[in-house]
């Protein structure tokens, strides 16, 4: 019975998010989005080199070796990728920019790797198997954190790095006045966070149309206390698959490459 269980996990896809605090994996089952086996965390090195990050991630395929086999990995990063370099450092070691980021994982890993922005692949994972699941028409979905990261996705296209948490508003990079980790820093309340999120908000709606914003990020969970205190004409819904987004959206988008 073990044996069967185990036989029928090969080859599920491996999906690892790498943050700020911690690198989290696990294996998905696409047909549901669920973790096929329980998820893997290890600390951020210090410093979070590419080849201190690259150890960790090998630690974890190797984790997760036997229900993995030999399908697809998604590694998500907190920065710009295109064709496989990372192009931007706003909140990981500034030795990732311009690194050329997946060649190099897929040596160490031994196999190959889609390495794809945190945000798309949060908002990835929203639109197949969370809040914005089915939606048509435009979802942008946004990561509360560290930053503030961006997804859009149009009929269920993604439109990668749109860094759309580094819109320049009232003369400030948006997400140093309304990421969720600023309003820690400054002791922000809830009602005044959320000012600066309206303004914030206001903002992408007159500029994007969205037909459905997604709230994402750990703050995500206590959304009661300020997505009611926003005013736009686009339903604004939070999150529903919390810190699981990242791999999940990697999974998928490294089975569908
Ligand atoms: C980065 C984005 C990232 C976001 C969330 C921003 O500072 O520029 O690439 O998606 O933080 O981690």
């Amino acid at each position: 019975m073990a044996k069967e269980a185990k036989q029928a996990k090969h080859g599920l896809p491996l999906g690892i998010d790498v943050g700020g605090s911690g690198i989290k994996g696990a294996p998905v089952d696409l047909s549901t989005g669920a973790f096929a086996a329980k998820r893997m965390r290890i600390d951020t090195p210090m410093p979070s080199t590419p080849e201190a990050v690259a150890a960790v991630i090998n630690q974890i395929v190797d984790h997760f070796e036997d229900v993995r086999g030999d399908s697809p990995i998604g590694v998500t990063i907190p920065g710009v990728v295109t064709h496989g370099m990372v192009r931007s450092a706003a909140n990981i070691d500034k030795s990732w920019l311009d690194f050329d980021a997946e060649p190099m994982l897929e040596e160490v890993l031994g196999h190959d790797i889609v390495l794809v922005n945190d945000a798309d692949a949060a908002g990835v994972a929203e639109l197949y198997y969370g809040a914005a699941k089915g939606q048509k028409g435009l979802v942008v979905l946004t990561t509360l954190g560290t930053g503030i990261g961006t997804a859009l996705i149009y009929d269920g296209v993604l439109i990668p790095n749109s860094e759309l948490g580094h819109l320049e508003i009232d003369g400030f990079d948006a997400e140093s006045r309304a990421a969720s980790s600023i309003k820690d820093k400054e002791g922000l309340s809830y009602p005044v966070w959320a000012e600066r999120l309206q303004r914030y908000y206001s903002h992408l709606e007159a500029l994007l149309w969205p037909d459905l914003i997604v709230v994402g990020g750990g703050v995500s969970k206590d959304a009661e206390k300020f997505l009611p205190l926003l005013k736009l004409k686009t339903p604004i819904v939070p999150a529903t698959l919390e810190n699981k987004a990242g791999i999940i959206g990697a999974a998928h988008l490294a089975a569908h490459k």
